[in-house]
């Protein structure tokens, strides 16, 4: 008997490749809708997110439904044995909707009131909103919720924004007053003295404003935690019908990165969003080929954020939208050259994702997207270049589908934390203006990632939620922000046998971006054995230097000044007024130790440092630029082999694998490797 507990998604063997379609574009095109199907068995497309946008096409007028196109387009992907990830509408809303309920427009930061128009920009409170989306939603799931084809929902798209309006800042205010209780506790947290900032009671508070209120931290932080929240709760209204009629079928919502930082999206905390969704999905839109990093050195960005939202659920996700070929938003929208779409396709299988969807499936004929790169090009041809690299890619996913469920053996962390992220953006100091590059937190985080990701040691990014125990390592870089339970939590975890490291900028300030009393925190102390007494910050010329070993390497940006309290002195600095006192130190604490590099460094530091925390097991070795992933299941172990360069790379194996995409088996000794070339080797483990 089939146990209806499981869901189609865990009985679906195959990985899902296909991706954003949107036939309601085309509904006066019956040949061109007949074409689509013939051409999705054509590329072994398997999977199609439908209706992201289709709200005008499923509503025309308001409680004036037809569903009478979906209902065809999502037999026929059936008939072809596609499965469907429905999507709610909600990202963009019908004209109609916008004329009778204004409340439904945001008004943004200055107090504007947007026009109708665009997509995205809901406001997430308006009551007309939600009741709307929970209309449809439910004749979608009353609808479709049995459909043999239905894999999944799609809820909304890429929640992103915020919105300034009255119901907004009501729902502010008494989120606060949840949180605080009586204005004074309010006051404290805020340091509201400041400025004569003083407020006498909760309905004298807005929303940060560019014309109002911007340099409380406490506020802008709390804000932004509120703005996360809120959009939960709308994603909790959206998807009640849903989980109450089709409890059986999992729900994602596509999350983002950002580009061409190394970081995700910094608009929401995507760790509290992450325990709402049963799949995390997310948007991948590197700019291969640019003029100004490597392509192994953009490869390692997608690395890191594949390994991040990895780790959100500790557990694959789907790569929901990626292109086959070039954008339309980048700032030069450039056609991925031949091989790297296969590359940096197997790139996001390698780190965990179970899936290759894209946007788009085919090019619309007008409006904004028309340029970008879809599957179907405007010559509507299975011949072209793009359309056959995407068949072959759908082939290779046929061939390797059974790394589908399989994890990533990670003993090493890196702890990013985007309430951190926002409280050093926010910081009016080290270096200035208010744009967190400016201190370079991701950039920094990607720098040690680096370390590791060179030597192919697989990494999980995890979140400051996320349990410390099962890592050998956790590196966790200019951690400003630290709270009292994230220091017992790190103090534990050392004491318990783990290894830390950290870096200037360490433990300045709680989790309401209030600096701690006293200076460096007691438990750091403790932990680490310093005390960090200044943090000196340089102009983008100075140099300073870092003695390490034998070795001398430079040091820039940011260096913090550190006394010793039992930690042993690893490294000093050259120059300065604080020449040849302690740049990096080591303290045994517990069962384990923690390591504090007090300066900025290049690179050449980091793989130095590490070098001795990096124990490589793997059974091939590769030069630089091939990168060597892992994904393991309970009978076999698989090696992804990539090369992110443009020359020939040679790798030795030492010993014989199954060559996954050749069907043949490689015996052990030295391969050369062609630009961008791929290899998928599989190993039986012993004893399975
Ligand atoms: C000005 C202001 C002070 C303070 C300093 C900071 O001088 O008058 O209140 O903000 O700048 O440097
Ligand atoms: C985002 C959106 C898509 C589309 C693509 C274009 O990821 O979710 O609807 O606009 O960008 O790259």
């Amino acid at each position: 008997m089939k146990n209806t507990n499981v869901s189609k998604y865990e009985q679906e063997k195959r990985l899902l490749h296909g991706g954003d379609y949107n036939p309601d574009q085309w509904l006066k095109y019956p040949s061109i809708l007949a074409d689509d199907i013939l051409f999705m068995e054509k590329v072994k497309a398997n999977t199609f997110s439908v209706g992201i946008f289709a709200w005008s096409a499923l509503e025309p007028t308001e409680g004036g439904f037809n569903f009478g196109w979906l209902d065809k387009v999502i037999d026929d992907i059936a008939e072809i044995g596609g499965n469907i990830i429905l999507a709610t509408p909600s990202g963009a809303r019908p004209a109609w909707l916008s004329a009778a309920y204004p409340e439904v427009l945001r008004v943004n930061a200055r107090r504007e009131k947007m026009l109708h128009g665009g997509r995205h920009n809901h406001c997430f409170s308006s009551p007309a909103y939600r009741e709307k989306i929970t209309i449809i939603n439910t004749k979608l799931a009353e609808r479709y919720g049995n459909h043999p084809a239905l894999l999944m929902w799609h809820i909304s798209n890429e929640y992103n924004g915020e919105c300034h309006c009255e119901l907004c800042q009501d729902n502010f205010r008494a989120w606060l007053t949840r949180k605080y209780d009586n204005i004074d506790n309010l006051n404290d947290v805020y340091w509201s003295a400041f400025w004569s900032h003083t407020y006498n009671d909760f309905s004298q508070i807005e929303s940060p404003s560019p014309i109002g209120e911007s340099g409380l931290h406490g506020l802008t932080l709390d804000w932004k935690r509120f703005v996360t929240d809120q959009t939960i709760d709308f994603y909790r209204d959206e998807t009640a019908p849903l989980r109450k009629i089709t409890p059986n079928v999992p729900i994602t919502t596509n999350f983002m990165g950002e580009v061409p930082k190394p970081n995700p999206f910094t608009g929401l905390d995507y760790a509290k969003f992450a325990k709402e969704v049963d799949i995390i999905s997310w948007d991948a839109y590197p700019r291969w080929h640019n003029d100004y990093e490597t392509t192994e050195f953009l490869a390692s960005k997608l690395a890191f954020l594949n390994d991040y939202f990895r780790t959100l659920k500790d557990k694959p996700f789907l790569i929901m939208e990626s292109t086959p070929s070039m954008v339309n938003w980048h700032p030069v929208n450039k056609a991925k050259r031949p091989g790297m779409h296969m590359l940096s396709s197997v790139a996001c299988l390698a780190h965990g994702s179970d899936a290759v969807m894209y946007f788009q499936w085919r090019k619309s004929r007008g409006s904004s997207e028309k340029l970008h790169g879809a599957v179907v090009d405007h010559d509507n041809s299975t011949e072209n270049r793009v359309f056959r690299d995407v068949q072959e890619l759908g082939e290779v996913m046929e061939k390797i589908a059974e790394i589908k469920g399989s994890t990533t053996p990670a003993k090493v962390a890196i702890l990013y934390d985007v309430e951190n992220l926002w409280a050093l953006s926010d910081a009016q100091g080290f270096h200035g203006g208010t744009e967190y590059n400016n201190k370079k937190y991701p950039e920094t985080m990607l720098a040690h990632y680096r370390a590791f990701w060179k030597h192919n040691i697989p990494v999980d990014v995890i979140t400051k939620d996320k349990d410390l125990a099962k890592y050998d390592l956790v590196v966790a870089p200019m951690l400003y922000m630290t709270d009292a339970t994230l220091m017992e939590k790190m103090a534990a975890y050392v004491a318990g046998g783990g290894i830390i490291v950290s870096t200037y900028m360490l433990g300045v300030a709680d989790e309401n971006d209030l600096v701690h009393p006293g200076g460096f925190p007691q438990v750091l102390r403790d932990v680490f054995g310093i005390r960090v007494t200044e943090i000196d910050t340089l102009y983008p010329k100075d140099r300073n230097g870092v003695t390490f070993g034998e070795k001398q390497y430079e040091a820039f940006d940011y260096c913090a000044i550190v006394e010793t309290h039992g930690a042993k002195v690893l490294g000093t600095y050259i120059g300065d007024f604080y020449g040849g006192s302690p740049a990096v130190t080591g303290h045994k604490y517990g069962d384990g130790a923690a390591y504090f590099i007090g300066a900025r460094t290049n690179e050449d530091f980091l793989d130095d440092f590490y070098a001795p925390f990096i124990q490589n097991s793997l059974p091939i070795t590769a030069q630089d630029g091939v990168s060597v992933q892992v994904r393991e299941n309970d009978g076999h172990t698989y090696y992804f082999i990539m090369n992110f360069t443009e020359e020939t790379k040679q790798i030795t194996l030492e010993m014989t694998f199954e060559d996954m995409l050749r069907r043949q088996m490689m015996q052990s000794g030295t391969y050369d490797m062609k630009p961008y070339g791929v290899y998928i080797l599989k190993q039986a483990k012993e004893g399975s």
